[in-house]
């Protein structure tokens, strides 16, 4: 099939290391319909920003036609759990998402923050320490893979003799975000995953009410607040939420960050320099090469009139936040990687009622693995450009990426 509609364009994995001139074509109009799969992509800063503050639009994976979005024919969130509050609307989102919020909020936000900042430094040293003796090393399968899942055990309380096994079943239920050969054998798979991990977060959350200790699943588990508590299921299924929503897009933030400041070496001299540099270049980061470049599950619950294109009522949207990212209507020379750029108001975490819920964990998280990578290699230099990528259009990221380096300081 020749590679022309736009949703084939964006899904063609030969466009996968370089989407953008694909994105900047299709920017010509806001809003374009997919003629073969009926599909609306929406495509400019202005007109998915709208889009994502609009009550109109749905994340119920409910009021989507079956077979009406391709790139969800793998769907992980198919379980016996309720559906996490991703994948609801008001008012039954709001509730879940503020009962969920509650760990991080007053009394507890200042001290969490601070305790993760320790955590955090002492894990990334731990995985860089593991680098020494070697001239070579993978970004993603020898530090970014396994830092956000030790990050979630210790924010969930997971003792330590457990974290290979909850690693090894985090590692099954996020394998089925990927595109599979046997998608069968793969759902199977990814079922039986996620009921084990069911199993072993409901022994965990009991084990924590009995003794609660200062982790968030504690917490949640036991703080009674003014709309009460999470129900066992919704504790679980919340939990397994953190888990896939934390785990490869931060893996994509620091890989992507990496790759990028390894092509910009006037960028990574400067954060070596001055680590005071990171907040900003993580910003600029999630703009320039963002972890997720489409929201592919939205619906219209009405019809919706935007940049002159009449989206109709239960029509399955798409909204491409890396090409909204890209736009020169919002970024001046969009395709310049700057992290000095003033008034960076990306899209990479979303924005609305769903703007991610881990976004100042995830900030923390790429800052300090890549202040400490670019502190530590001693003359880090790429050993193949382009990287190979996964095969994702969703959640864009390389499947390996190969540093040489000349020692550890
Ligand atoms: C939602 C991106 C890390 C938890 C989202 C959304 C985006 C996003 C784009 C909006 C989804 C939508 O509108 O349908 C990212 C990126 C991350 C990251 C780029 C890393 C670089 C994290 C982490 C956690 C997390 C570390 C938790 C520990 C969530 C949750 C939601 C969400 C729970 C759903 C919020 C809601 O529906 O109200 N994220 N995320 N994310 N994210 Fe993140």
């Amino acid at each position: 099939m020749p590679s022309s509609s736009p949703v084939q364009r964006i899904t063609d994995y030969a466009n996968r290391a370089d989407p953008y001139p694909v994105y900047a074509g299709l920017r010509h109009t806001p809003v374009v319909r997919d003629e073969e799969t009926g599909i609306f992509l929406v495509t400019t800063y202005w007109a998915v920003r709208e889009l994502l503050h609009d009550p109109r639009i749905s994340s119920d994976a409910r009021n989507l036609a079956p077979g009406a979005n391709p790139l969800l024919a793998s769907d992980t969130e198919e379980s016996t759990l309720p559906p996490s509050f991703i994948r609801l609307d008001p008012p039954d989102h709001d509730r879940l998402r503020r009962l969920a919020m509650r760990p991080f909020g007053p009394p507890h936000s200042p001290r969490r923050i601070h305790d993760m900042r320790g955590e955090l430094s002492r894990i990334v040293t731990g995985l860089v320490d593991g680098l020494a003796g070697r001239g070579e090393f993978d970004v993603v399968d020898d530090f970014a893979y396994p830092f956000p899942v030790t990050v979630i055990c210790r924010l969930l309380g997971v003792p330590k003799e457990d974290e290979p096994r909850f690693r090894g079943l985090v590692d099954a239920v996020v394998a089925g975000l990927s595109p599979a050969e046997d998608a069968a054998e793969q759902r199977r798979s990814v079922r039986r995953s996620r009921l084990e991990l069911g199993q072993y977060l409901a022994g965990l959350i009991e084990e924590h009410q009995r003794h609660p200790g200062d982790d968030m699943l504690s917490q949640l588990a036991t703080d009674e607040g003014p709309e009460g508590r999470l129900s066992l299921v919704e504790l679980i299924s919340t939990a397994v939420l953190l888990l896939i929503a934390g785990h490869e897009t931060t893996v994509n933030l620091i890989t992507n960050g990496m790759l990028t400041l390894l092509r910009h070496p006037e960028e990574l001299r400067r954060l070596r320099e001055d680590p005071g540099t990171a907040p900003g270049l993580v910003e600029e980061l999630l703009r320039y090469e963002p972890p997720v470049h489409v929201l592919p599950q939205r619906t219209t619950l009405a019809e919706i009139e935007l940049a002159g294109t009449v989206i109709p009522k239960g029509a399955a949207v798409w909204l491409l936040l890396a090409s909204a990212n890209r736009d020169a209507e919002r970024f001046a020379d969009p395709d310049r990687f700057d992290p000095a750029r003033p008034d960076n108001q990306h899209l990479g975490f979303g924005f609305g009622v769903h703007a991610c819920f881990g976004a100042p964990l995830a900030r923390l998280e790429a800052q300090t693995a890549l202040s400490e990578l670019v502190r530590r290699l001693e003359n880090p230099r790429l050993a193949e450009d382009p990287p190979p990528y996964r095969p994702s259009p969703v959640l864009r990221g390389p499947r390996h990426l190969r540093v040489a380096f000349d020692g550890l300081a």
